[in-house]
């Protein structure tokens, strides 16, 4: 039983995993503290009941709290799996995010602390984002930019950078942000995907002391994308920067310049708001779309809901803008509840793993939202960092992104959150744009490990292979059985894969990939994912993205991919390669082959491990069988190989891999 819900990518060692199941022998129940539900924004159970009786009718009251400059005429269209939210309304974003509490007198709050790695500040009001965001819009429209087109951002994590976003949302240009770690070439392949025509990105961003340049990557990129007309420059790292001056212009430049005063464009409640790569089962990434009324609906409905945001609150979701927790949860949804955030730049280790805890202590943080990778990090790096600092501002912790380990989720709890803080561990997607399953903080009894139920409005399930609902106490797949007004709207230029990637498994139900045990009290253990695709710290990275950019260096003849279990980062990348004949196989160039899948990709996606292989094990249809290669990556007992075309080369990689050591 304990076996079962145990987290497949909770840890290595055996040691590790017996103190899971230790854990959940204990079936440690955490009810919310009575002083924290007496005060919780949700702290009545109804709700749920209330949601189910009429979803769309709950969602509708909802989006009554976004201001509309016209209201929606049908609530919900739905031609599955097309789905269409507050039909004929119209909204702009950045008016929501911004002028709405402008406009009510809140201008002097603050929006952001921001904090950047070498220790620089900056307190950014309501009202002087309204100013920045007025001014860089009619920037893009000097640029060219109008409604409609896209705006590719590759930036660090700098105040300009929600400012950009914001920007482009109002005068509804959508966005694309590719992640700061992202290649040139990965960078490039979205710009051409999304056909942007603007790239706004910056000089280089700080990352651990070090300057991580941007604009190089950007100038090669564009070579390869020549739907890119103009490139926007914000001077962060201030090193030299190869300029096109036909192309290049500087933020501060063209922005400070302009006008503070840009109307925002009334949005159709379905216009795209943004795309979003990310990695699926095939090498392409998917460019996910989201629109405007109902994901702003749903991001801060959820956002208010989950952490319980109240107007004294110091907020700091400690991610990265690249990804949808940072799209989601630290620009739209926290902005749209007029929320004081915490914006930190770098790494959580610079200049010493206190730097986390003495950014609580001195912005007084009161919710902080991390991925179990961070807080697995600090757990080794070790509780005195924490306790170091006064943390006791903090009354509420959340993790997102990969399973989070019940031991992971004890230390959260007692060392970060001195016991009394609950922890709302929130499973999402980001095609599912915001938190689908998570408990709410004044209402749900926690388990530590299990995300819990899905949250008002989301109704879910688990199924077996044939799609039938598995009773409690059992396993299966993670399946949406109703649409919502956040989700995806499709995969951008690609109606076919989005109805083949997430609604043909199993006819009618949304399939988000992932594997899913349900306790006797109904709660949800989200297992990882069931498909090829890998959750490396939080971040997702597909199996055959990496293949492919190993086959791309000439002396690769064939490689497979699996993720493996790693105490740390959740899983450990770990690829399998068969050499051309002629090559010879030297520590070097193992190291070399992950050095071109960094080029190629990003350093997320460079191997903990290559391994080199005379022969990979197919099935006799010529599948790679992953599983059987994670059992070997893993070094556990091999399961049925009995669908092997030749039982022998699980010896012959058995072998290889006894002789392969961790080259990390
Ligand atoms: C995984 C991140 C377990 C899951 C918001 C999902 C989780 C993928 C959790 C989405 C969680 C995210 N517990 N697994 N609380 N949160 N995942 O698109 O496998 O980067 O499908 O969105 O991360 O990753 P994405």
């Amino acid at each position: 039983m304990a076996e079962s819900r145990m987290n497949p990518v909770s840890g290595g060692s055996h040691e590790h995993e017996i103190a899971i199941e230790s854990l959940l022998d204990e079936r440690r129940h955490f009810p919310p503290p009575p002083a924290f539900a007496a005060h919780a924004t949700l702290n009545d159970p109804a709700i749920f009941a209330r949601a189910a009786a009429d979803p769309v009718a709950f969602w509708e009251e909802q989006a009554r709290e976004l201001d509309w400059f016209e209201p929606w005429h049908t609530a919900l269209e739905w031609d599955l799996p097309f789905a269409k939210w507050f039909v004929g309304g119209k909204l702009n974003v950045s008016y929501n995010c911004l002028d709405r509490h402008v406009l009510a007198g809140r201008g002097d709050k603050i929006a952001y602390h921001w904090e950047g790695e070498p220790g620089d500040t900056k307190t950014i009001t309501y009202a002087q984002l309204l100013d920045e965001v007025q001014r860089c819009a009619n920037a893009l429209k000097a640029l060219g930019v109008g409604k409609g087109d896209r705006v590719a951002i590759y930036m660090p994590m700098v105040p300009e950078l929600p400012v950009a976003m914001l920007a482009c949302t109002r005068i509804g240009a959508p966005h694309t942000v590719v992640f700061g770690g992202f290649s040139a070439e990965s960078l490039s392949d979205r710009i051409n995907d999304s056909q942007a025509k603007l790239v706004i990105t910056a000089d280089g961003g700080w990352r651990r002391g070090k300057v991580s340049p941007l604009k190089p990557n950007v100038d090669d990129a564009v070579k390869m994308s020549p739907s890119v007309e103009k490139v926007l420059v914000v001077r962060r790292t201030e090193q030299d920067v190869a300029w096109d001056a036909s192309r290049d212009v500087w933020w501060h430049d063209i922005v400070p310049q302009q006008a503070a005063d840009a109307a925002p464009e009334p949005m159709d409640s379905e216009d795209m708001l943004y795309l979003l790569y990310t990695s699926g089962t095939t090498a392409k990434p998917k460019g996910i779309l989201h629109t405007t009324g109902g994901y702003l609906t749903g991001v801060a409905a959820t956002h208010r809901w989950v952490f319980d945001i109240k107007p004294e609150d110091v907020y700091w979701a400690a991610a990265d803008i690249g990804w949808v927790t940072g799209h989601s949860y630290i620009v739209y949804g926290p902005l749209t509840n007029g929320t004081t955030s915490v914006l930190y730049e770098g790494t959580p280790d610079f200049p010493d793993a206190k730097r986390w805890w003495s950014i609580v202590e001195r912005y007084k943080v009161t919710i902080l939202y991390a991925a179990p990778t961070a807080i697995r990090a600090h757990m080794k790096w070790g509780r005195a960092h924490a306790q170091h600092h006064d943390l006791s501002s903090l009354r509420l912790l959340g993790s997102v992104g990969e399973p989070i380990n019940p031991e992971a989720w004890m230390w959260y709890h007692e060392v970060i959150g001195g016991g009394r803080c609950p922890v709302v561990d929130t499973w999402w997607q980001t095609e599912t744009g915001g938190i689908m399953i998570s408990p709410l903080p004044g209402i749900t009894t926690t388990k530590p490990g299990s995300a819990t139920q899905p949250v008002p409005g989301i109704f879910a399930d688990i199924v077996d292979d044939k799609g039938e609902s598995v009773p409690l106490g059992e396993g299966g797949y993670l399946v949406i059985t109703k649409p919502w007004p956040h989700m995806l709207r499709g995969i951008y230029g690609d109606p076919q894969r989005y109805k083949d990637t997430y609604w043909s498994r199993f006819p009618g139900k949304y399939f988000p990939g992932d594997g899913c045990h349900r306790d006797e009290e109904g709660y949800y253990w989200l297992m990882g994912r069931v498909d090829d695709v890998m959750n490396v710290s939080g971040h997702r990275l597909s199996t055959t993205e990496i293949e492919s950019a190993l086959v791309d260096d000439h002396r690769v003849a064939e490689a497979a991919v699996v993720g493996t279990p790693d105490s740390l980062t959740g899983e450990a990348i770990v690829a399998f390669v068969i050499v051309k004949g002629s090559t010879t196989i030297t520590p070097e160039l193992g190291e070399e082959l992950r050095a071109h899948v960094a080029h190629k990709i990003g350093a997320i996606a460079r191997p903990k491990q290559v391994m080199f292989t005379p022969d990979l094990p197919k099935t006799r249809s010529g599948k790679i069988m992953r599983r059987l290669l994670r059992d070997i990556a893993a070094g556990r007992p091999l399961g049925d190989t009995t669908t092997l075309a030749d039982a022998t080369v699980v010896e012959t990689i058995r072998d290889a891999s006894a002789n392969a050591k961790d080259d990390d």
